[in-house]
């Protein structure tokens, strides 16, 4: 397992044909043993090119009905396990069912694309193919520091796209993640909480990838093919997110509270920048001054009063 793990690893990151002679390099085995676990590799159901002069190249690194088997090979405390849909009205509510069906942490309900896709604050997600559209189930012990949950999951994605791409890709408070200041993943937390008790929680990400964008939506968003200027293959991406997920909810998970705000104020977009922050009650305008330890935005309005948001929407100002 462990070296067809470290193959997979080599296959994953190359985007070209990788060498028989070099795989035995760098794994320090044989050729004839490389050429035994790519038959294993290839048994499980991996689909490996081969090419007598250039070697090994792993193909249908986009298909997202292979994911569940990637899941296996990555080293995470998060057990996950993934289920491809085709198409549903909202993953959300598909993982919600499995939830209450009694289904673990960690387990991921995928699908090409959303019929009713759900965003924040009532909105609706669209959701077309090519996209990254997926919710996990997380089921952590205490509320505590619950709040910081969906701040954690926007440095992941962020995080995943700056390892895979070198973009400079930023959070805009509370979990939007942009490039170039337009929106290029949105996270919706939803859950079953009841008192102190916390029955599940829902994480939706959205990740426009090679999903094709309404005329609207390009004034406001951009995909991860926009900007890499070619197509970019889902399963990297969605490994290398679940790796960066894992590590964001261990950090949750050991109090690591300060690394978490320090991190997003440095990922930031919204910090030092007038907003416009409009919440269930009112609109306030004002100087982004920090972001507290329980997540809460800290507002300096031009009267000089300082307002926390806990919860809403907001608007970069250009000023
Ligand atoms: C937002 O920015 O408003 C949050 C968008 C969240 C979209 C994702 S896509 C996968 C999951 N299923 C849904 O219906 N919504 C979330």
């Amino acid at each position: 397992m462990e070296i067809e793990n470290k193959m997979l690893k080599i296959l994953m990151n190359s985007r070209d044909y990788v060498s028989g002679a070099k795989l035995a390099q760098i794994l320090g085995v044989s050729r004839s043993t490389v050429n035994r676990i790519v038959k294993k590799l290839t048994a499980k159901g991996f689909v490996i090119e081969m090419h007598p002069k250039l070697g090994y190249r792993l193909t249908n690194l986009d298909d997202l009905r292979y994911l569940y088997k990637y899941v296996d090979y990555i080293d995470t405390e998060i057990k996950y396990s993934v289920h491809y849909i085709e198409t549903c009205d909202s993953t959300q509510d598909v993982l919600s069912m499995l939830a209450k069906e009694g289904a673990s942490e960690g387990t991921i309900v995928i699908a090409e694309e959303l019929k009713r896709g759900r965003g924040r604050m009532g909105r609706q997600w669209i959701a077309s193919k090519g996209g990254l559209w997926l919710s996990l189930l997380l089921k952590p012990k205490t509320m505590t520091y619950l709040h910081l949950l969906s701040l954690a999951i926007a440095i992941a994605v962020a995080q995943a796209i700056r390892e895979l791409f070198n973009i400079e890709a930023k959070v805009k408070w509370p979990n939007d993640v942009l490039i170039n200041e337009k929106k290029v993943s949105g996270i919706l937390i939803e859950g079953s909480i009841e008192a102190d008790t916390i029955h599940y929680i829902v994480v939706g990400i959205g990740i426009n990838v090679n999903n094709t964008l309404t005329n609207e939506l390009t004034e406001i968003a951009t995909t991860l093919k926009n900007v890499v200027g070619s197509d970019v293959p889902r399963i990297p991406l969605a490994l290398n997110l679940f790796k960066n997920i894992d590590m964001v909810y261990a950090m949750i998970k050991n109090n690591k509270i300060k690394e978490i705000v320090k991190t997003w104020k440095n990922y930031s977009s919204t910090i030092n920048r007038y907003v416009k922050a409009i919440t269930l009650t009112e609109e306030i305008e004002g100087l982004a001054q920090d972001i507290d330890y329980d997540g809460a935005l800290i507002i300096k309005t031009n009267s000089g009063k300082t307002i926390k948001i806990h919860a809403g929407d907001i608007i970069h100002l250009k000023q």
